[in-house]
């Protein structure tokens, strides 16, 4: 978890967003503070001025309509968009995200929809696709094969009956399941999640929720974007809600009901929820 050489170059000595206002969320440093940030396409304005922070080793619930701005914003702390304007800070430091090279130096892993996993090859070999560990220039497949079994055993991933299945015969909560530990493997420290339980099952979206809650136990922060307000409420800690590109409310879990989140999430505001707006400085 120490800082590499590499995240290192990306922090430069500015000084964190102010202070005053809070979050919300506790009194912590945000592992992550954006302010003000926006992404433009041409003339296109996908998100503007999103203030948020994100709290260490809880679990952040990013919810709002189609087109909202949700995958815009997470790919633009993931280094996929440069941010057309606003600051990120990463523990108080201010950062420039670039690539997600750059992202992943940091400890920031993403689980995109497609999840990106190969089907005709085993989980292992999926795990340590590009980054295989050798000894005396041979494939380490004993080690490999340990260090899956022993994280999977970590994150409670039961169900898979081998890690040299392939992955193209596991189910979908299955292969979310090996995504996420595949993120998590290389001390990461936040893990983004677009729509985890999208195409799943009633059970695999429970056990998805479980292991969300797992990776929070172990000190791992969340950023999870759902659909789903069952799944919201029964997972996360604090809630933040997008409305036409804004970030229009954002606080503990228990300020909001589902008739308050809908309200949000189709107008932008809800009379029912205390304002807890960040200041953008
Ligand atoms: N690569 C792109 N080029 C132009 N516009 C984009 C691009 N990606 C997203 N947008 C626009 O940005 C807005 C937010 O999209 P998105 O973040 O995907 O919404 P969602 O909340 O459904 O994830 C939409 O109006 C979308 O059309
Ligand atoms: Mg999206």
């Amino acid at each position: 978890m120490s800082t590499t050489p590499e995240s290192s170059e990306l922090l430069s000595s500015t000084s964190g967003p102010s202070e005053h206002g809070g979050s919300g969320a506790g009194s912590a440093t945000p592992l992550l503070s954006l302010r003000g940030i926006s992404k433009n396409f041409g003339a296109v304005q996908a998100i503007q001025g999103v203030n948020l922070d994100i709290a260490p080793g809880k679990v952040t619930a990013l919810i709002g309509d189609n087109g909202a701005g949700k995958s815009v914003l997470i790919k633009t702390i993931s280094g996929i968009w440069e941010p057309s304007g606003g600051h990120m800070y990463w523990k108080g430091e201010e950062i420039h995200v670039h690539t997600p090279r750059n992202a992943a130096a940091l400890g920031i892993a993403t689980v995109y929809q497609d999840l990106a996993l190969c089907d005709n090859l085993d989980i292992v070999q999926n795990m340590y696709l590009g980054r295989e560990e050798t000894k005396f220039s041979m494939l380490d497949e004993i080690k490999m094969e340990l260090a899956t079994n022993q994280l999977l055993r970590d994150l409670s991933v039961s169900t898979v009956k081998s890690v040299r299945q392939i992955v193209a015969s596991l189910s979908g909560g299955q292969r979310q399941a090996i995504a996420v530990a595949r993120a998590v493997m290389h001390d990461s420290q936040l893990v983004i999640m677009d729509e985890p339980t999208a195409a799943l099952g009633v059970t695999q979206t429970a056990q998805v929720l479980q292991l969300i809650r797992t990776l929070a136990a172990r000190g791992i922060t969340v950023l999870v974007i759902s659909h789903n307000l069952n799944d919201v409420f029964s997972v996360a800690d604090n809630i933040a809600v997008m409305h036409l590109g804004t970030l229009c409310s954002s606080g503990p879990a228990s300020n909001y009901d589902t008739a308050s989140a809908v309200e949000l999430i189709t107008t932008g505001h809800s009379s029912r929820v205390a304002s807890t707006l960040l200041p953008s400085s």
